[in-house]
């Protein structure tokens, strides 16, 4: 862990291949400064973030500061800089005083190899602290990741199937390992960070037996923590939680999740790898012990912003499609994954905003797939899902958009102006083309 202090923090990253250690056996894999995951970065609002990346790798690469609302620009959170083998890259990100608390991450974003460099392992967490603690007797960061690597313990190549639908590696690791065993003391109250850098596969996370109290999803926070059952995490989500545990084994799983229209007729995601089958388990938890003293209540939560009263300057449909590598209809060469029916072209500008307004985006799947949509350095809070309950402003930056279906979000450009992007967060279909550039001026 990497800890800001006076309002500052220096890193230094190295991306290379690296022999890493899972359960006993080696595999050689991608690893910043030789780490599965990455160090965790921890940062407070109004903070900058010097941040130096050498690229000892074989292929051009960058970063990206996933969910962060910083400056696109220049040596900020710039998505088009290219590092290539060799050389290094300084970043320099400032976090706005009013930058809100949460968890983050970090993993490489150049267009055409993100899904194997981040398969590959390269990830890492950002933590934005509280202004004001939340107790917890302990704070774990659980990043979840997926892999697939072959009887040497190299990593495999990915199917062509596999690229189309969204690799799921075979093994699920938690902080680089194999179904960890977490001891915890029982009644004791725990803050879990999780993040889900799996390149395709969704998290259906849920303590056997227990119920969660969820503090909120990237960067969106509750007034108050939801007491439930199960927390679902697309591709990129996160989750804080605090976790008070009974005594005895519980497992933190993992529950099978359809990519391919939920419910629909028929087993589509099973026939073509679109569902993980019978789920996976991510760690045990052992709780014993004494219990501890009842934890102080969580502190109340500033209001957030809600925009369900602003007005939207514009509204923008956005869709959507997967014409499956030319089954569906696409003449040769283009792959099907695009946005408007064009596919990513970094000299283009698909969208165009004015700074200082609020725009509404409905977000169109015209495939039989789930893409879940992430837009960079500004969130958005969804205002109407077919699947999930706004009983508070709903912030993210990761809104999973349903096969066959629409959700509306809304976007206010009110600072950091520059060109980014969004895309689809299965990254085999962002590199693919499911990605488009916008541009606030
Ligand atoms: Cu986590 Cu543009 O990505
Ligand atoms: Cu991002
Ligand atoms: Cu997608």
């Amino acid at each position: 862990e990497l800890k800001s202090s006076a309002g500052s923090l220096d890193v230094e990253l190295t991306a290379a291949r690296g022999r890493v250690r899972i359960n006993g056996r080696y595999a050689s894999m991608l690893c910043y400064n030789g780490m599965l995951p990455g160090p965790t970065l921890r940062l407070r609002a109004g903070d900058r973030l010097n941040l130096s990346l050498r690229n000892d790798l074989d292929e051009a690469t960058n970063l990206h500061v996933h969910g962060l609302h910083v400056s696109p620009e220049g040596r900020g959170d710039n998505p088009f800089v290219r590092i290539t083998p060799g050389s290094s890259f300084d970043y320099g990100y400032e976090l706005p005083a009013s930058h809100p608390p949460g968890v983050y991450w970090y993993h490489p974003h150049l267009h055409g190899t993100v899904a194997d460099q981040v398969s590959g392992g390269l990830y890492g967490a950002i933590i934005v602290e509280d202004p004001e603690p939340i107790a917890a007797s302990r704070e774990r960061v659980l990043v979840v990741s997926d892999v697939s690597l072959d009887s040497a313990g190299s990593l495999r190549r990915p199917t062509a199937m596999e690229r189309m639908m969204g690799r799921m590696g075979e093994v699920v690791l938690l902080n680089g390992q194999v179904r960890p065993r977490l001891e915890i003391r029982t009644g004791e109250r725990e803050r879990w960070r999780v993040v889900n850098t799996c390149v395709s596969r969704f998290l259906r996370l849920r303590l056997d037996g227990q119920r969660l109290q969820l503090l909120g999803v990237d960067s969106g926070r509750r007034p108050v923590p939801a007491s439930v059952e199960e927390v679902l995490l697309p591709p990129g989500g996160r989750a804080d939680l605090l976790v008070v545990t009974t005594a005895g084994t519980s497992r933190l799983r993992a529950l099978p999740y359809d990519r391919m229209g939920a419910g629909g007729p028929g087993n589509m995601g099973g026939m073509m790898g679109g569902s993980d089958g019978g789920g996976h388990t991510l760690a045990t938890v052992e709780a014993a012990g004494a219990g501890a003293p009842s934890p102080a209540p969580v502190p109340a939560r500033q209001a957030q912003r809600d925009l369900r009263s602003a007005t939207p300057a514009v509204h923008r449909e956005l869709v959507f499609s997967a014409g499956f590598g030319g089954m569906m209809g696409r003449g040769p060469g283009g792959t099907g994954f695009a946005i408007n029916g064009s596919e990513f072209n970094p000299d283009r500008t698909d969208v165009r905003a004015e700074a200082g307004t609020v725009e509404e985006w409905t977000l169109v799947n015209s495939s039989p797939m789930d893409h879940p949509i992430h837009l960079h350095v500004w969130p958005m809070q969804v205002v109407d899902s077919p699947r999930q309950v706004l009983d508070d402003p709903d912030w993210r930056d990761v809104v999973n958009v349903p096969a066959n279906e629409r959700v509306r979000v809304r976007v206010a450009f009110d600072d950091f102006v520059g060109r980014s992007v969004f895309h689809c967060h299965i990254l085999d279909h962002e590199d693919s083309g499911m990605m488009a550039v916008i541009e606030v001026r």
